[in-house]
């Protein structure tokens, strides 16, 4: 939050089923009632270019690790500098359903694509969350909340038990590395519990 950066850069992350994207629509709401400008969105996607390389990803094409990452960020460049970016200097509170952090957990620690590969792409995007929400829930919470969901299935999703256990790993592992950005969620509770405990953690933290 420089004098540059006026506004709110909230990410969310985790693995599918946690809750992430109830959570970003319930924590938008609140700040709308706050009266802030509100800017939810998600990746990959969140522009039209974005939301193209998005259904590639998602899709049935068998994609390289390292391209997928490239892909990935990619995306992000381009949702980055044409939606991110000048919503910030604006002013308005950005609330991104996955960022950087999942290229981080999926396609390192669960695809083994080099760690410094994709912090290199990160200090290449050069856009950092203020504050990022890791909704941890256990692996049989969210295949119950998935099931109950009925999604189609996607690339992930049809990985499997071992590669969600890395990608779980993962997100505990960066969220260690970086205390003082993320803050872990216990998302097993009510839906408006998660976004009370987000909204507070928010006031303490980024004193907004
Ligand atoms: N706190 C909660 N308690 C109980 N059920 C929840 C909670 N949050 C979300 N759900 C339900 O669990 C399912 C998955 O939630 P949601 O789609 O928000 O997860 P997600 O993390 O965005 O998943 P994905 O990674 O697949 O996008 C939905 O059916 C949703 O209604
Ligand atoms: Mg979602």
């Amino acid at each position: 939050m420089s004098p540059a950066r006026p506004g709110l850069f909230v990410t969310l992350e985790g693995g599918e089923g946690a809750g992430k994207s109830t959570a970003a629509a319930g924590l938008a709401e609140i700040f709308r009632a706050e009266g802030l400008e509100v800017i939810l969105t998600r990746e990959p996607g969140g522009t039209p270019g974005a939301e193209a390389i998005r259904a590639l990803l998602l899709g049935d094409v068998p994609l390289d690790p390292l391209a997928q990452t490239m892909l990935h960020f990619a995306a992000r460049a381009d949702h980055v500098e044409s939606v991110l970016r000048p919503a910030l200097a604006r002013g308005a509170v950005v609330i991104c359903d996955r960022y950087y952090d999942s290229t981080m957990a999926y396609q390192s620690y669960g695809q083994g694509v080099s760690i410094e590969a994709v912090a290199a792409l990160i200090r290449l995007v050069n856009l950092h969350p203020d504050i990022t929400f890791l909704l941890d829930l256990p692996p049989q919470l969210a295949e119950a909340r998935l099931r109950s969901r009925a999604a189609g299935s996607d690339r992930y999703e049809a990985m499997g038990h071992d590669f969600m256990a890395r990608v779980a790993h993962g997100f505990q592992s960066i969220a260690a590395a970086a205390p003082g950005r993320i803050a872990i969620i216990d998302a097993s509770q009510s839906p408006e519990a998660v976004v009370a405990a987000m909204r507070e953690t928010i006031r303490t933290r980024a004193r907004r």
